[in-house]
């Protein structure tokens, strides 16, 4: 009678909280704090992922009637979102400021002198959130920093250089809820298993395609783009370029990850500085983009992570994707 084999594994089962776990236990000196926050950010986006699923039947569609910060019409997904974070990410002592797109001014958690390792979290609560009337993909972006306690008040320790995020992050709300992480060392990405309720590693250590004919952007800006951009329109046509573009700065930029190409948002005649927020969605993509080998620009050469922020809430022209189709743009600008 044949002896039966010892059982073979095809793969391990990790989820997120392993992997946090496992990731942590790298640094011996580690105090767990960013840890308890990334697991927030899990719950947090499960929590968001169960309402945005439940929207039409809640009747939590539309507008809230009122503006965020930017002038901007909030959904009122945006505000429920928007509350969940801050409940969750109030909860762990780790957290000393958070600081959101929907709020104008910065929330002091916690400011005492034992905080010497906390960290501030930055997030752009739903991105995308005019897409989820017609049941688009949207998501959640965040970033998150060491909180500075020599920083004279809040603002001064969030006016961190993204070469400085410690770990950077979005989860997208679409067929199926993704969470895509990187804490400096690769790009890592999970899946929602809704029966489980878990994250599970489906991909570690992504590198993203260095080349693919496609681009995303807003082409109905098109004629009050700056003349380079117009040129690199006209250039991508002619050579057989794909356009592919959803208007939700997750899915677009996720799909990039995956199958390559380049996102870009340019300074408009309606927003000329760039519609995009430096802190909430240029940073935080443009280090997960570059930890998976491509490239993230606000300009010629200006490099989204070395831009000194002045402003918390500012904006940022952004081209960023695989690296030669980054190099596409940047070259029809100059
Ligand atoms: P948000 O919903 O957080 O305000 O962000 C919307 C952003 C971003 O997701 C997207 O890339 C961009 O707005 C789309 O803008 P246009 O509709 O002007 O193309
Ligand atoms: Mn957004
Ligand atoms: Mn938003």
């Amino acid at each position: 009678m044949a002896v039966p084999s010892a059982p073979t594994f095809a793969r391990p089962i990790v989820t997120l909280q392993s992997h946090i776990l496992e990731q942590e236990s790298r640094f011996p000196d580690a105090t767990g704090a960013l840890s308890w926050i990334l697991s927030a950010m899990s719950i947090s986006t499960k929590m968001i992922a169960a309402r945005t699923r439940r929207a039409r039947l809640e009747d939590v569609l539309g507008v809230a009637g009122a503006q965020n910060v930017q002038g901007e019409e909030q959904q009122k997904l945006d505000v429920i979102a928007n509350e969940i974070l801050l409940r969750t990410l109030g909860g762990r002592e780790g957290v000393a400021i958070v600081a959101s797109e929907e709020n104008e001014e910065p929330v002091i958690l916690r400011d005492d002198p034992n905080g010497e390792r906390r960290y501030c979290v930055l997030f752009d609560p739903l991105d995308g959130s005019s897409n989820l009337d017609v049941c688009g993909g949207v998501g959640t972006i965040f970033s998150i920093l060491r909180h500075d306690r020599r920083a004279r008040d809040a603002h001064d320790s969030l006016l961190q250089k993204g070469t400085q995020q410690v770990a950077a992050g979005y989860v997208l709300y679409g067929s199926s809820t993704v969470f895509v992480l990187t804490v400096g060392n690769g790009v890592d990405m999970f899946v929602l298993d809704p029966e489980v309720g878990a994250y599970m590693l489906v991909e570690h250590g992504i590198r993203m395609p260095a080349a693919s004919k496609s681009y995303s952007v807003n082409e109905g800006n098109r004629h009050s783009f700056p003349e380079g951009y117009q040129r690199y329109l006209d250039w991508a046509q002619g050579n057989g370029y794909s356009s592919r573009y959803i208007g939700s700065m997750v899915a677009d930029v996720h799909r990039i990850l995956f199958k390559g190409g380049v996102f870009m948002y340019p300074p408009t005649a309606k927003a000329p500085k760039g519609k995009l927020r430096l802190m909430y969605e240029a940073n935080p993509m443009a280090m997960l983009i570059e930890q998976a080998g491509g490239k993230a620009f606000a300009a010629p050469g200006q490099r989204i992570l070395d831009v000194q922020p002045e402003d918390i809430h500012q904006r940022t022209a952004v081209i960023l994707g695989s690296a030669d189709e980054v190099d596409h743009v940047v070259s029809h600008l100059t």
